[in-house]
């Protein structure tokens, strides 16, 4: 099922989420319901809090970047088995130079800004079926999980803005919480004063 997704203004979208435990219930149903609802949006990424839920999980896939139209390996290859379900994940470790890159959000349609974060990341999580791992990311898929990871803390990619360049965005994303977008995906607003 396609779920709504929480616009810039939403409260739940400033609140920092709460672990999962094994057993939750319905949790397998949202997964499905996320990777549904991301997919059409045609996004790369999807925070359970930016479908209302203020829970530790989000999903991922940028396997489309590993090939190119005639499905030969890209630049990017190393994302062909970019399709995951982070639950509790937690970034344990940030290295590496700083890189700009211009990143947009499901939650904050036609706004797009660069957002300068370090290159490399460790990360903990589970899987699916709970199992712990560790692992290293760097390049873009880092940058996706950082920018997920952000969206359990309540930070939005536009937090990291400059503060002058977050106030000359302020009105757009007023109206965006009033519900003006082109977007051509279901969202839910929640009109901020
Ligand atoms: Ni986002």
């Amino acid at each position: 099922m396609i779920l709504p997704i929480r616009a810039y203004g939403d409260p739940v979208l400033k609140k920092v989420a709460q672990d999962i435990k094994p057993g939750h219930a319905g949790l397998q149903q949202l997964i499905a319901d996320m990777y549904e609802t991301m997919y059409a949006a045609n996004g790369v990424g999807l925070a359970a809090p930016q479908v209302g839920q203020s829970i530790r999980l989000f999903i991922v896939d940028a396997s489309p970047f590993a090939v190119d139209e005639d499905g030969k390996p890209t630049e990017e290859a190393y994302l062909k088995d970019f399709k995951k379900v982070f639950i509790n994940p937690y970034i344990v470790d940030e290295e590496g130079e700083e890189w700009p890159f211009e990143e947009g959000c499901l939650s904050i349609p036609g706004i797009r800004e660069n957002v300068s974060r370090q290159s490399r990341i460790v990360l903990q999580y589970l899987d699916e079926d709970f199992k712990a791992h560790e692992e290293a990311y760097e390049g873009f898929a880092a940058r996706v999980i950082q920018h997920e990871h952000d969206h359990l803390d309540g930070i939005l990619f536009v937090d990291h803005l400059p503060a002058l360049r977050r106030r000359l965005l302020q009105g757009k994303l007023r109206d965006l919480s009033r519900g003006k977008t082109d977007a051509s995906y279901k969202l839910r607003f929640t009109p901020m004063k």
